[in-house]
């Protein structure tokens, strides 16, 4: 898809690292950015040098998506670009015994359903209902009515010990793309993932 003024993108995570290199990039080629992020006063920063708008959103949040949206698409109308990068990391075993006093504990599974609600069913929530308001615009073109872009990591295919919920939420990012971009490929809606390796940014 050509990248110009007309073109209007939503970002996840846009308030730091990828997501905010992403959304850099998208306002720099003359795209109207939004940031869904729960971090405000990052987002809002970001979101002032780059010209666009920012919106507090928790994207595991049904009401805070919509509300993301519907401000997103006041100030910019329908997006046709959708990123996804919000997430979160986790670092606990399937079961682990404390090294000094011996205790075995299985991974407290409250924080295995919030890894999981936040990258996968998160991306979900974000995407579709992205891809319902893509689908009320005409296609441009070659380039169809819009893309969507999600971000999985290596972990999805080669986890590493303690990273079983980060894993599987990736995992289940992976394992969703393929299907989704079948249902929305008759619409002229684009949906790829991306599995990064391990990289720096200012704040890691
Ligand atoms: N950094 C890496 O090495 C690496 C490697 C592979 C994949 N990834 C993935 O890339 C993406 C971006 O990674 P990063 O290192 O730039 O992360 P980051 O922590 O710098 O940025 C993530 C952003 O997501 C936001 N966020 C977290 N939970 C949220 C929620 N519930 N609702 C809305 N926003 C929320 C945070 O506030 C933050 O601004 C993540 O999905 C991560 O899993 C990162």
């Amino acid at each position: 898809m050509k990248i110009n003024s007309e073109i209007s993108a939503i970002v996840t995570g846009g308030a730091s690292g990828l997501g905010e290199a992403t959304a850099r990039v998208l306002a720099a080629k003359g795209a109207k950015v939004t940031l869904f992020d729960l971090n405000e006063e990052r987002g809002q920063k970001v979101a002032g040098e780059i010209g666009g708008a920012f919106a507090k959103v928790n994207v595991a949040d049904e009401a805070s998506v919509d509300a993301g949206f519907a401000l997103a698409r006041e100030k910019h109308g329908q997006e046709r670009i959708m990123i996804n990068c919000a997430g979160i990391g986790w670092a606990a075993k399937t079961a682990g015994r404390n090294r000094k006093t011996g205790e075995i504990k299985a991974h407290p599974i409250q924080d295995f359903q919030l890894v999981i609600n936040i990258n996968l069913v998160g991306t979900f929530m974000c995407l579709s209902k992205s891809a319902a308001g893509m689908m009320t615009l005409d296609p441009l073109g070659d380039s169809g009515r819009g893309v969507i872009v999600n971000t999985a990591s290596v972990a999805a295919q080669d986890g590493q010990i303690g990273q079983v919920a980060y894993s599987a939420s990736k995992g289940g990012i992976v394992g969703m793309t393929l299907p989704i971009a079948r249902d929305l490929a008759r619409e002229g809606i684009r949906c790829n993932v991306i599995l990064p390796g391990f990289f720096r940014h200012p704040d890691l």
